[in-house]
């Protein structure tokens, strides 16, 4: 190989793994608890970190945040295992003001599916509170929670609990039911997701779905209702 080559091949080599370099870090602070000690002897660190690697990996693709410039500026994602009981059986958060995200210790000892799946699609949901655009604080909270359900639904992890499309009684009351209404929208228009994710990195309206899918989101939440037998 001339050096011409090898110079090219290390420049690409710098330029793939740049645009990677987010860092991970898993801290187990609930080692005397018996969700702690699942966690280290069911998942573990390694396979944790790996997981947040994947995450990320996918909601870029599935948000269509291809470059650096689309994206979040997040160098490093901490997981933090903890014994959470101060806040009425939280199974995670993520503190986006540093990109931190907490598992709770209690949920991964309650845990009775399959746990190591189970908690795969939570770190899948968490992450990507990570990566998504919040509409300059203006977007429904029940979007944003929704979108992430979206991105664990179309992983492949969605829980064997959850509800079935078609459920729920408004297109913005979070997690699944907002998640499976996001994948008739999508169904619709393939990279609808996406494109409301990039239109929400500077504010939130609601005529995003018009201006998108030209539908009121009202008109759009009936239609999906309708689709599936159920008259709003
Ligand atoms: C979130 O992170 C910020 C910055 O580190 C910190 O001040 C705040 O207390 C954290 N909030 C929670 C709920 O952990």
């Amino acid at each position: 190989m001339t050096m011409r080559a090898l110079c090219f091949l290390s420049f690409l080599v710098f330029a793939i793994h740049g645009t990677r370099a987010v860092e991970y870090s898993v801290t187990n602070n609930a080692l005397t608890t018996p969700g702690g000690v699942t966690f280290r002897d069911k998942i573990g660190a390694a396979y944790a970190k790996q997981t947040l690697d994947s995450a990320t990996q996918f909601i870029w693709r599935v948000f269509q945040q291809n470059t650096p410039a689309d994206r979040k500026n997040v160098q490093k994602v901490s997981l933090f295992v903890d014994d959470i009981h101060d806040m009425d059986g939280v199974v995670a958060y993520t503190n986006t003001s540093n990109d931190d995200i907490h598992l709770n210790a209690r949920y991964v000892n309650s845990n009775s599916g399959d746990l190591k799946t189970g908690i795969t699609g939570v770190l899948y949901h968490e992450m990507t509170h990570v990566w998504q655009w919040y509409g300059n604080g203006q977007a429904p909270g029940g979007l944003i929670k929704g979108m992430a359900d979206y991105v664990r639904l179309k992983a492949n992890y969605a829980a064997s609990n959850w509800g079935k499309p078609g459920e729920g009684q408004k297109w913005d009351q979070g997690y699944t039911v907002t998640a499976y209404f996001l994948d008739y929208c999508d169904s619709l228009k393939s990279g609808f997701v996406a494109q409301l994710n990039k239109l929400m990195r500077t504010g939130y309206s609601d005529q995003f779905f018009v201006q998108l899918l030209g539908k009121s989101v009202d008109q759009l939440w009936r239609d999906y209702k309708a689709k599936y037998g159920n008259i709003p």
